[in-house]
């Protein structure tokens, strides 16, 4: 993939993901803040990140955590208050760092006055925003469809006698997108924090906007076992990735452009063919980053990867820009899921791939697997399907800054637990160690920001071993060979055809000898390379 020039700033940036709920509690209920937010933002800055994707801090029942969303121009009085939101975004601004918000527009909450009136009678003129239908002809649900969190997408509402859908929890109706009001209503949200100045946003579960027309029932999926969660025990051909919902991508991007310099990142699970389709076209742009959450979904073994990587980047339209993912809110840690060494190895991958980075906060820690008794755990998707282990509490715990009594994030008990090993793994700590995981984190990510290689540079995968994944990395004269060796014994690499092998950059250990062409276990290295300009 060839090297670009003239970029914006979304592309050469790095995007860091605060959940806010577990960043800093400024007020000591437990709960992480707005405040909390701006007094830890010089942490941010000092990370070497470019913006900030904030999860939703709208007014909510917190049903889902704030992806239920009551009021969408308002502030959640647990975070703050619209005056709290405009001194964090001009102290963000102020630090050159840039605000995605996160725009949940597939439901809202059942709280949301919208829903409220919607309910209250078949005639009323919002009964139309949400997806109302009779039941079945045996009585029961409309279709087969299944919420992502178990158990029907329909809930039957006894006043008026009809089910609503809800793709979620039944606390989230979803909208009706088909209908022109609801579609300006949601213009106007958008409208409403641009004029505030936010530079972007994460649109939630942005695939499933729409619904076939016709709600025809989806396929079995015959690949489906009991062990794995109840959604997936059918395909959601009809209840997502409908044509009508591009067309209204197309609209928000416009929407977005007549701001000038802004985002959109679309939170998108889907192949790659479909995947690359919601970049739009030249002419009709859809969402400028559909979200890559590869990297997170698939074995982590060398020849995985390179499948992955060469197939994410073959399926790119022309003028489509990549983007990487390695943790969320709603993911696995990756250190719990490789360990520590290979996260190391993961956090080098993430930062020179081509593409947009997006890093969620305390994952430049290392933080691993927490342990959460069964009675503080919170997450509803857990809660529904217990048996799953597919909890995300464990990846939403507080941000450990120092030794402090609750690791600084709270004066008092944090709404969950902090990472057992909080008293070692702090901010505090690891800003002293210069071989931690954080100053790692810095290092790499001034690496990235120095380097047109790294950010704007060609993309090329090179031979290796079994277990080594590496590529080239190039731009001007700038050219950088990455070697990650992601088994657990030494392995040697070549230096590509017609070039040397030059400095060692960077290495996820300490001390490296790779310059002997020989990767240690658990190895990531950054190499210049000289010649063949
Ligand atoms: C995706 C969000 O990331 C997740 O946390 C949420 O539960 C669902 N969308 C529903 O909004």
């Amino acid at each position: 993939m060839a090297e670009r020039r003239d970029t914006p700033w979304w592309e050469r940036g790095v995007i860091y993901q605060i959940y806010p709920r577990s960043f800093q509690d400024s007020n000591g209920d437990g709960i992480g803040d707005l405040a909390g937010v701006i007094a830890r933002l010089d942490y941010v800055a000092q990370l070497g990140v470019d913006a900030i994707w904030l999860s939703p801090i709208f007014p909510s029942p917190m049903a889902d955590f704030g992806y239920d969303v009551a009021d969408y121009c308002g502030i959640e009085p647990l975070f703050g208050d619209l005056a709290t939101f405009d001194r964090l975004i001009s102290e963000i601004h102020a630090r050159g760092l840039k605000l995605l918000l996160d725009f949940v527009p597939n439901h809202s909450s059942d709280q949301h006055p919208w829903f409220i009136e919607s309910r209250s009678s078949r005639d009323n003129p919002k009964r139309d925003w949400y997806i109302w239908r009779d039941a079945g002809a045996d009585g029961g649900p409309p279709n087969n469809w299944i919420s992502d969190f178990g158990g029907s997408s329909w809930e039957w509402d006894e006043a008026t006698g009809q089910y609503y859908l809800h793709a979620f929890l039944k606390e989230q109706p979803d909208l009706n997108w088909r209908n022109p009001e609801l579609r300006a209503a949601m213009s106007d949200v958008l409208r409403f924090w641009l004029d505030r100045g936010v530079d972007g946003f994460r649109i939630d579960v942005i695939w499933h906007m729409v619904k076939h027309e016709a709600f025809p029932d989806n396929p079995l999926n015959p690949a489906w076992t009991p062990e794995v969660r109840e959604r997936d025990k059918l395909i959601q051909l009809h209840s997502t990735d409908q044509p009508e919902a591009h067309t209204i991508s197309a609209e928000m991007r416009r929407l977005a452009d007549s701001y000038g310099d802004r985002v959109l990142v679309g939170e998108i699970f889907l192949p790659n063919d479909r995947h690359a389709k919601w970049y739009g076209t030249p002419e009709q742009p859809q969402v400028h980053l559909p979200f890559n959450f590869q990297l997170i979904e698939n074995p982590w073994d060398a020849a995985s990867l390179r499948q992955i990587i060469a197939d994410y980047e073959g399926s790119l339209p022309a003028f489509g820009w990549p983007n990487w993912v390695i943790g969320s809110h709603d993911a696995p840690r990756i250190a719990a899921r490789i360990g520590e060494a290979q996260a190391r190895v993961a956090a080098m991958l993430l930062l020179t791939l081509r593409g947009t980075p997006t890093l969620y906060q305390g994952d430049e820690l290392g933080i691993g697997e927490v342990t959460i008794p069964p009675e503080r755990m919170r997450d509803p998707q857990h809660l529904r399907e217990p048996e799953r282990g597919i909890g995300r509490d464990r990846s939403r715990t507080p941000m450990p800054w120092n030794d402090a009594p609750f690791a600084g994030f709270s004066t008092a008990e944090p709404w969950l637990p902090l990472n057992d090993d909080w008293r070692a793994r702090n901010v505090a700590a690891q800003s002293a160690d210069e071989h931690s995981m954080l100053r790692f984190y810095q290092k790499l990510l001034a690496l990235r920001r120095s380097s047109p290689a790294l950010t704007i540079g060609s993309f090329t995968l090179t031979d290796a071993e079994d277990e080594v994944l590496s590529y080239i990395r190039q731009a001007g004269d700038e050219t950088l060979l990455i070697v990650l060796n992601l088994s657990s014994q030494a392995r040697g690499f070549a230096t590509p055809h017609g070039y040397g092998l030059g400095d060692t950059i960077a290495s996820t250990l300490a001390k490296s000898d790779a310059t002997t062409g020989t990767v240690a276990a658990d190895e990531g290295v950054i190499f210049r390379l000289t010649g063949k300009h």
